[in-house]
């Protein structure tokens, strides 16, 4: 009996996995991408695991992208091109036509099955929210990013970037990590708090009572990149068992603690002010959400939250990223710093206090070029 039923549990898998590779068969006909073996189970992984031996000092996800790299590489000439995970397709978008076609296909609205994972994080917010919440709430939000609001934000990035310079030149050290103290700066940008200092992160963290040692994992960010790449940790059961998935937990706990806190608090100062500074067409990201929640009942407070946290995470992980990359490569090519010192002094005239407007900002071509390469 026990055979007869091991025999048919086998047999059953092989018709599920002949059924299942069929399909990949069928679908891969249609887009460029390396033609797989039917007994293939890994699909592409096969590829990206070769990586993994290479170079022992890389991190694990540098050598990911080294072989997502290598691809682009070999598809290069293509419009797009498609990944096998398994029996899943990861579809790349080489060239801007594509784009385009995606943008406009009506059937291409939903967001795939990993934004999911998103949602502890983003709850129903922006990034991770289905096309029928998505298109009102982007309408709605999209006023917020007019020039003629953005502008009235420079004042606050040029107090913000004097502060990162200070912290830097305080510190007098000729080599120092930067990452920390840039991710700091970013969420002081984001979210509107004086971090950047030592003393100022203790108050901060005292305030909204922060768990010791967890003010540098607010990095949310870094642990769903690390899910993506590890391909083992994509089932649900796998991952919430794993370190990393406890981790994860923990740290979106802090964030989302913090950011209700900041919430609370922001939204009593709302109620209790007489004039609400931004009324009219153009108002500020938060008095917007702040709107909808209070005065027009659009947002509920979770709603309201999610997008919150949302841009929180969205603006401060990734800008930080792009900027301390941007440091690092500049401090290698030492060329390439003296032109962007060149042009500095040129639209400054060589006025290190000066603040930068909006026309100076225009005039950095050279240094627009290198941050968009
Ligand atoms: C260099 C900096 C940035 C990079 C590289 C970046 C990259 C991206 C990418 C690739 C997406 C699309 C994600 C997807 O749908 O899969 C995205 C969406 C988004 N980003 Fe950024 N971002 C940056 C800065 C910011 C900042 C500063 C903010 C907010 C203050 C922000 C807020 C958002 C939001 C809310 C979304 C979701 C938009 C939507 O779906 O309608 N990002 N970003």
């Amino acid at each position: 009996m026990l055979l007869i039923t091991f025999s048919l549990l086998i047999g059953m898998t092989f018709l599920l996995l002949a059924k299942l590779s069929l399909w990949r068969y069928n679908c891969s006909q249609l887009m460029p991408g390396r033609k797989l073996n039917f007994l293939n189970i890994f699909g592409d992984l096969i590829e990206v695991i070769k990586y993994l031996n290479s170079d022992a000092d890389h991190p694990f996800q540098l050598k990911i992208l080294n072989a997502l790299v290598n691809c682009c590489k070999t598809f290069q000439k293509q419009q797009l091109f498609c990944l096998w995970g398994f029996y899943t397709p990861l579809v790349f978008l080489v060239k801007s036509g594509a784009v385009k076609e995606v943008l406009n296909a009506n059937g291409l609205k939903e967001k795939s099955w990993i934004y999911e994972w998103g949602k502890l994080g983003f709850g129903n917010g922006l990034p991770c929210s289905q096309h029928a919440i998505w298109k009102p709430r982007r309408k709605m939000i999209n006023r917020c990013f007019h020039p003629d609001v953005l502008r009235g934000f420079i004042p606050i990035f040029n107090d913000k970037a004097q502060k990162l310079v200070n912290f830097f030149q305080e510190n007098g050290k000729e080599f120092i990590t930067i990452n920390d103290t840039i991710q700091l700066c970013s969420v002081d940008v984001v979210c509107g708090f004086p971090l950047v200092r030592p003393q100022n992160l203790a108050k901060i963290v005292k305030k909204y009572e922060i768990p010791e040692g967890n003010h540098s994992k607010l990095r949310a960010g870094e642990l769903f990149m690390n899910r993506i790449c590890k391909f083992w940790l994509w089932p649900e059961f796998i991952f919430w068992n794993t370190p990393s998935g406890r981790d994860t937990k923990s740290n979106l706990k802090v964030l989302k603690d913090f950011t209700r806190k900041i919430m609370h608090e922001k939204k009593e100062q709302y109620l209790t002010s007489e004039c609400k500074m931004y009324e009219g067409k153009r108002q500020a990201l938060l008095d917007l959400l702040l709107d909808l929640h209070c005065d027009t009942n659009q947002l509920s407070e979770e709603d309201l939250l999610d997008e919150v946290n949302s841009f929180a995470l969205a603006g401060s992980d990734t800008t930080a990223s792009t900027v301390t990359w941007a440091f690092y490569m500049i401090g290698l090519f030492p060329e390439i710093q003296k032109k962007i010192h060149q042009e500095l002094d040129r639209v400054f005239e060589k006025d290190i206090d000066k603040e930068a407007t909006e026309d100076d900002l225009n005039q950095l071509f050279y240094l627009d070029c290198v941050l968009k390469v």
